[in-house]
């Protein structure tokens, strides 16, 4: 059975998946990059990156999960660029020109564009569709591997929405940041249907698993 998966998803205390104020200088708003410093330090990180070192505790095991048993990518456009990369032709995502997703990567928007074949296997779809079709669509191109949700959080909010979700990882990141886009808005009981596991990392995060209850 292919997966709908969530991996390595960093909120605030409060709940938030980005800042405000997205732009091509500020990625994550004005989160900068609190919420990801948790991965930066991992040998996870550091190998994706070309470098040495990095620490291999609970943080790194939680990381590496992104990648294994995953065939394909669903995004969305603010994931994908700053507000309005939609009007520059060349745009083709922050990853240069070797992105780490190394499979198909569909990027739900309402301005969709042609493919995009990329260095190391990723290739950009832009569908603009519904989240159960995108994931039927990914699914077949993921071969019968699973299918990562990658992002941001309106859009894993609108995949939990239409219980396309089988098994999320969140890293809670104890940062305040009061205004941006929310992860859980809408999602009330949400819980029920899973099974959630939690631990607490001596970084200072906590990693939360959600499990489909029966999966
Ligand atoms: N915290 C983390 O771990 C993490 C991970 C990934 C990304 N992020 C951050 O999250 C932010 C982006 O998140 P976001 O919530 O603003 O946006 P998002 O979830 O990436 O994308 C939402 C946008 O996708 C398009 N879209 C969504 N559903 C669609 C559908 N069914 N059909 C057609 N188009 C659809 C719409 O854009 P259009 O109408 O413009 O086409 C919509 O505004 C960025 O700052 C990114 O860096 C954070």
């Amino acid at each position: 059975m292919s997966l709908g998966r969530v991996h390595n998803f960093s909120i605030s205390l409060d709940g938030f998946g980005t800042g405000e104020g997205q732009s091509r200088d500020a990625p994550f708003g004005h989160a900068g990059e609190g919420l990801h410093e948790w991965m930066f330090t991992t040998r996870f990180w550091r190998q994706l990156v070309g470098e040495s070192g990095g620490t291999r505790g609970l943080d790194d095991a939680f990381a590496r999960q992104i990648t294994p048993g995953i065939g394909a990518e669903i995004m969305g456009a603010g994931k994908f660029g700053p507000p309005g990369w939609h009007e520059d032709p060349e745009w083709k995502g922050w990853w240069g020109p070797n992105p780490p997703f190394r499979t198909p990567t569909f990027i739900l928007t309402h301005h969709p564009r042609p493919s995009i074949e990329m260095e190391g296997g990723t290739t950009f779809h832009f569908l603009d569709a519904s989240p159960a079709k995108v994931l039927e669509t990914a699914r077949e191109a993921a071969g019968g591997q699973d299918v990562r949700i990658g992002g941001g959080p309106t859009v894993i909010r609108d995949f939990f929405a239409a219980g396309l979700i089988d098994h999320m990882h969140i890293v809670v990141v104890p940062v305040l940041l009061g205004r941006g886009v929310r992860l859980w808005d809408g999602l009330e009981g949400l819980e029920k249907d899973y099974e959630v596991e939690s631990a607490s990392s001596p970084s200072g995060v906590t990693h939360v698993t959600f499990t489909r209850v029966g999966l």
